[in-house]
């Protein structure tokens, strides 16, 4: 008999393909995600979930699974999961890290890019018939090339975006509880500095940290007054690293010149404010989102939760 999974959401049809050739599959809708209170309902004689990052799999969940081994999350980050709960039961959490790597780099800058030259607003202007001709003034952005890039979170996607970073000839600061090896900070021309220095200092600054109770409001409104009135802050990594409510007020004020998001605190929700200006570019956390790396993603997820529910030892535990 096979195992019984639940899967919250139909994924690519490759990866369904698989997993319904090894489970026993209960697959959620097409065009939405289960709620909690559907997955409490569904989970209980599941031996595997394969969850998505916007389901809240929490000890409430967990209470309702009765067979549990492993949750497959389809995503690098795995905030969603209350691991403590799901270590004190034994249960083995899975993620997908390095296949999106490039992927969430590129989307990096390309925000980066979007807020600077205010492509946006361009395209909106150009849309509504207003370009009369050239000007000498017209939608004058920010120069991006020789400037300093902070990033915050040195893993490998912050890595990735150093590496980037180079072809425009940007100097790369970073702030990371784990410094670099002085090989690696030569490798990506980055050299380490305390976060509040870096955001005094830096042109643009880009969040590539994980979400933790540690990096909660990481960039509390104290820490977004001490970036500079001209730099641009962007944030594809997870919303509730910058109280949002704060941002939108230093933007609205003028602050900060402009910021990039494609996360938010409250995903879906988005701070209103946040709708009405143009100094920010606004994205549905799309990061990751190419065929090539969800499908990436998907397969990844749907083999360690395979490999999960055979006992052999899945590629991407997360460490308990
Ligand atoms: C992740 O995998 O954590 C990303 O946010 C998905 O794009």
């Amino acid at each position: 008999m096979k195992p019984k999974v639940l899967i919250t959401r139909k994924i690519l049809a490759e990866a369904l393909d698989y997993l319904q050739e090894h489970t026993d599959s209960e697959i959620g809708p097409t065009d939405r995600s289960l709620t909690k209170q559907e997955i409490i309902e569904k989970i209980g004689d599941k031996e595997g979930l394969l969850s998505l990052l916007v389901d809240t799999i929490d000890k409430e969940v967990l209470d309702s699974a009765q067979s549990l081994k492993i949750i497959a999350n389809c995503a690098v980050g795995y905030n969603n999961i209350d691991i403590e709960e799901a270590k004190k039961r034994g249960i083995l959490v899975t993620n997908t890290p390095g296949v999106l790597t490039e992927t969430t780099a590129d989307l990096t800058w390309a925000l980066i890019f979007a807020v600077a030259r205010r492509i946006p607003e361009a395209d909106k202007f150009t849309r509504d018939k207003k370009f009369k001709g050239w000007e000498l003034d017209l939608f004058l952005g920010k120069e991006v090339t020789g400037k300093r890039l902070g990033i915050i979170g040195m893993g490998r996607i912050g890595r990735a975006v150093a590496l980037r970073a180079q072809a425009f000839n940007l100097e790369t600061v970073y702030s990371d509880p784990h410094r670099l090896s002085p090989k690696d900070e030569m490798k990506f021309k980055a050299s380490s500095l305390p976060l509040e220095e870096l955001l005094s200092t830096s042109d643009i600054i880009t969040i590539h940290a994980a979400l933790t109770p540690q990096t909660f409001h990481l960039l509390s409104s104290e820490k977004l007054r001490l970036i500079k009135k001209e730099a641009i802050l962007i944030n594809a990594s997870r919303g509730p690293i910058v109280d949002e409510m704060a941002l939108a007020e230093a933007l609205e004020k003028g602050q900060i010149w402009g910021a990039g998001l494609d996360v938010y605190e409250r995903e879906p929700e988005i701070e209103e404010k946040l709708l009405s200006l143009d100094n920010v570019v606004l994205l549905p956390h799309i990061g990751s989102a190419t065929y090539e790396t969800r499908l990436k993603m998907a397969m990844m997820a749907a083999r360690n939760l395979v490999q999960g529910l055979k006992e052999e030892r899945p590629d991407n535990l997360v460490p308990w």
